[in-house]
């Protein structure tokens, strides 16, 4: 095999790569050894804004395999034959910490799916959880604020965390769902994930339909205990990274089956819940799980930096047949995602490999910006429309219409007949076993007993009793003991 020379950013051959150039031996360093000031300067410019949440994660390429034929609900191409195959880019996270960040932490997990179909990408930005915290993204950095580190003490803080959940009675049922079980997955292969909200689907008839995503894990869930995460974590914090890059490597390729829950659009305004809000699940029985297809993992990108951090997923990056719901959260994430991706990655950033369409190509008139790569050809038009046979609209709806009616003003989200904070809260509690029941208990005392201040640890033992007057009494007994300690 030729040897291959070393070279500057320019291509010229370098020299020595171990001796910088001086005046004489033992003299000052030259200014003018071009190899020895591009390699610091470079050096200095390696890292880029890390994510403001989901810094720490994981990624890997596959495909996505139509099982089961959906085309009564959805026109989305990549969904229109038993059978077809679209290839997808995922990438897992925790959401609270850096990105130094260990893996073993009690935290939601991202779950970020990129189809890359033959209509453009299709992105779909979910979690291990049906649910979240808040339902209105106006209070979103509030929240995140709370959960990283405090400006003073340069650390999580129980005062901040559970001080911004007496204030968020909304968060009880995804709290309860965090110190749960399921709150530390073993690894990311051992857990599901979901869409969370609920989105649109259109069928080839113009017909609506608001769907919710559940990708069910072919591993089973496995999680850890707070005692086996801690103990995992001193002897490698990035179990999660280790855990799937072996298994790619090794050829044990992890899958999940998609089923969604389907609900025709005119039975959404008089459900019980109000099926666009992002703290509530949709029960089975009311909504039952439909199989959709397979999700497998086959292959890791070559250059984590490359691949995984610069990779950049957008909730508002649709395909036809495919649409958001009115879900408030689902509405500030469509304009967050892209505007984090232009100040982290900037305005090219969908040129690069991992974030291009790679079934189909991008073909519009956005034009420049800093490092741009695509330009089309020599005699292509920059304005629209134009007499040049450039690209031009379909005129082809990409969803149904949704009818709104009402004043322009700042509400709550509508409450529907059995819609309160505490009701789905007290379900999932209802639910779990007896061992699983103490295990929550515990988590969450072993938090909220650090609260220094005793009206928030009220204000959050009130929420655990409207949930159910069991779960309160047992949090509060455990939380007295540990703070009498
Ligand atoms: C209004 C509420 C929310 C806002 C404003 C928000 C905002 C953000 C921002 C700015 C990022 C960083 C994006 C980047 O730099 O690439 C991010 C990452 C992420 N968010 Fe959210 N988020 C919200 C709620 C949610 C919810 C409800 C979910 C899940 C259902 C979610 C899942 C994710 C995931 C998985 C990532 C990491 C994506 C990746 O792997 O690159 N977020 N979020």
């Amino acid at each position: 095999m030729a040897k291959r020379v070393l070279t500057t950013e320019s291509g010229a051959p370098v020299a020595d790569n171990q001796n910088s150039a001086t005046a004489g031996v033992g003299g000052p360093i030259l200014l003018q050894d071009q190899h020895l000031l591009e390699k610091l300067a470079r050096f200095n410019r390696e890292r880029i804004p890390e994510r403001v949440v989901h810094a720490r994660g994981s990624g890997a390429y596959g495909y996505f395999e139509v099982t089961d034929d959906v085309t009564g609900f959805t026109r989305a191409d990549f969904l229109s034959a038993v059978g077809k195959r679209t290839e997808t880019f995922l990438r897992f996270s925790t959401v609270a910490d850096s990105l130094g960040g260990a893996d073993a932490v009690r935290d939601p997990r991202g779950f970020a799916l990129k189809f890359y179909t033959e209509e453009g990408n299709y992105d779909l930005v979910g979690n291990n959880t049906p649910v979240f915290f808040i339902k209105d993204p106006i209070k979103f950095p509030d929240f995140i604020h709370s959960q990283k580190r405090d400006p003073f003490t340069g650390k999580q803080e129980p005062d901040n965390v559970w001080d911004f959940w007496a204030h968020a009675p909304e968060a009880t049922h995804q709290v309860t769902w965090l110190m749960g079980d399921r709150g530390i997955p073993a690894s990311y292969r051992h857990m599901n994930g979901y869409g969370s909200h609920t989105y649109q689907w259109t069928n080839a008839e113009g017909e609506a339909f608001f769907v919710k995503y559940h990708f069910k894990t072919n591993q089973g869930v496995r999680s850890l205990s707070a005692e086996q995460a801690a103990e995992l974590v001193g002897k490698d914090a990035n179990s999660h990274q280790t855990d799937l890059l072996q298994a790619i490597e090794r050829g044990i390729n992890p899958s999940w089956t998609l089923h969604v829950q389907v609900m025709p659009a005119a039975e959404a305004a008089d459900y019980r819940f109000n099926p666009f809000d992002l703290t509530k699940v949709w029960p089975h029985a009311d909504y039952p799980l439909q199989r959709v297809g397979r999700l497998v993992l086959d292959r890791n990108p070559d250059n984590v930096f490359a691949e995984v951090e610069q990779a950049a997923f957008s909730p508002n990056n649709f395909v036809p047949g495919i649409g958001p719901s009115p879900d408030k959260m689902l509405q500030g994430r469509l304009f967050a995602y892209a505007d984090a991706h232009r100040y982290r990655l900037g305005v090219n950033h969908t040129q690069l490999p991992v974030n291009a369409p790679r079934a189909t190509q991008a073909d519009n008139y956005g034009r420049d910006g800093l490092h741009a790569t695509r330009y089309g050809s020599r005699h292509d038009k920059n304005y629209e429309p134009n007499s040049y046979a450039g690209p031009a609209q379909t005129d082809a709806a990409l969803g149904a219409p949704l009818a709104v009616h009402g004043w322009t003003g700042t509400y709550g989200t509508a409450a529907h007949v059995k819609d309160d904070d505490f009701f789905q809260a007290g379900e999932l509690y209802r639910l779990m076993s007896e061992d699983e029941k103490g295990r929550l208990v515990a988590n969450i005392a072993g938090g909220l007993s650090q609260v220094t201040r005793d009206d928030v640890i009220e204000k959050n033992l009130a929420h655990f009793r409207a949930a159910d007057a069991d779960y309160g009494k047992r949090v509060e007994e455990a939380v007295r003991a540990l703070r009498e300690d």
